[in-house]
């Protein structure tokens, strides 16, 4: 636990939490005070225990994020257990399962997949959580995207274009929302290493390590500061924005 606790009494969701970046931003949050709705697709009993079993709270609730219905059933679940939703962490993503495709093969129901959870899962979740948030009067979002939404990646077109959108729905949903008090904001995050990127290329890795002006690896740990000060009344004025944290590749 940390001494300055700016988010408590927040109540905070993070899609993808189960593992990898969602869950260190789990963790993180509830650190600084935060009460975590872990929400993914695949079981997050691992991420609500480590909370826990550090005196935070947290629940595990079960979503599919392009699933408008299940979208509903976690903003619910969220209500049910502490009457507010705070802060939501749209970090779910079609990802691991991306491989290295020229653009001219991608397949059709692959682009339309990845769209659907990338793209539609951020608006729906949005969509879900927003009416609390105006009933409590504000909030704040941070949308997920990624350096390869502003540097490009040659073989990731369908990846690359859902990370391009969202860093425009952060700025379309800033400016929509901005009058209740909702703020939205993106991370942009590098080359990470978590279980879905531990097996791609190794030079690909080299080749991102090397443009940085940080020589080093980047863990889901060097995301967390960013995302608590988004989420805290620290960054009561800040919307609409790009946070590129990649140890300065892009310089942005
Ligand atoms: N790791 C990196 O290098 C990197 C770089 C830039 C951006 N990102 C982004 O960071 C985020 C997390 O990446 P990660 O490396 O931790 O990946 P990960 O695969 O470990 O985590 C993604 C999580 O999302 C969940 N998920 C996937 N589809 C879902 C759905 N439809 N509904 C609900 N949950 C779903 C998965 O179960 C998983 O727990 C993603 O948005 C990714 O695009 C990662």
């Amino acid at each position: 636990m940390q001494d300055h606790q700016i988010l408590k009494d927040k109540t905070i969701i993070v899609t993808g939490a189960a593992t990898g970046i969602g869950q260190a931003f789990s963790i993180a949050a509830s650190s600084y005070g935060a009460k975590i709705v872990v929400a993914d697709m695949n079981p997050g009993d691992k991420t609500v225990q480590l909370i826990k079993s550090s005196g935070g709270e947290a629940i595990y609730t079960k979503v599919d994020v392009s699933d408008e219905e299940s979208t509903k059933s976690m903003a619910k679940a969220a209500i049910d257990w502490t009457g507010r939703i705070d802060g939501l962490i749209n970090n779910a993503a079609y990802f691991r399962e991306v491989k290295l495709t020229p653009f001219e093969e991608i397949k059709m129901e692959t682009w339309d997949r990845i769209f659907d959870v990338n793209v539609k899962g951020i608006w729906q979740c949005c969509k879900s959580v927003i009416p609390s948030m105006r009933e409590i009067g504000g909030g704040s979002i941070i949308n997920i995207s990624s350096v390869v939404a502003v540097a490009g990646q040659p073989g990731y077109l369908h990846y690359v274009a859902t990370k391009g959108a969202v860093l425009a729905m952060t700025k379309g949903l800033a400016k929509e929302c901005g009058v209740d008090n909702v703020r939205v904001n993106t991370i942009a995050p590098g080359f990470v290493i978590t279980d879905a990127t531990k097996n791609r290329p190794i030079e690909w890795q080299q080749n991102f390590l090397k443009a940085r002006a940080m020589s080093r690896e980047q863990r889901p740990e060097d995301l967390v500061g960013t995302a608590v000060y988004l989420l805290s009344d620290l960054s009561a004025f800040v919307s609409g924005q790009t946070h590129v944290v990649d140890g300065g590749h892009i310089m942005y």
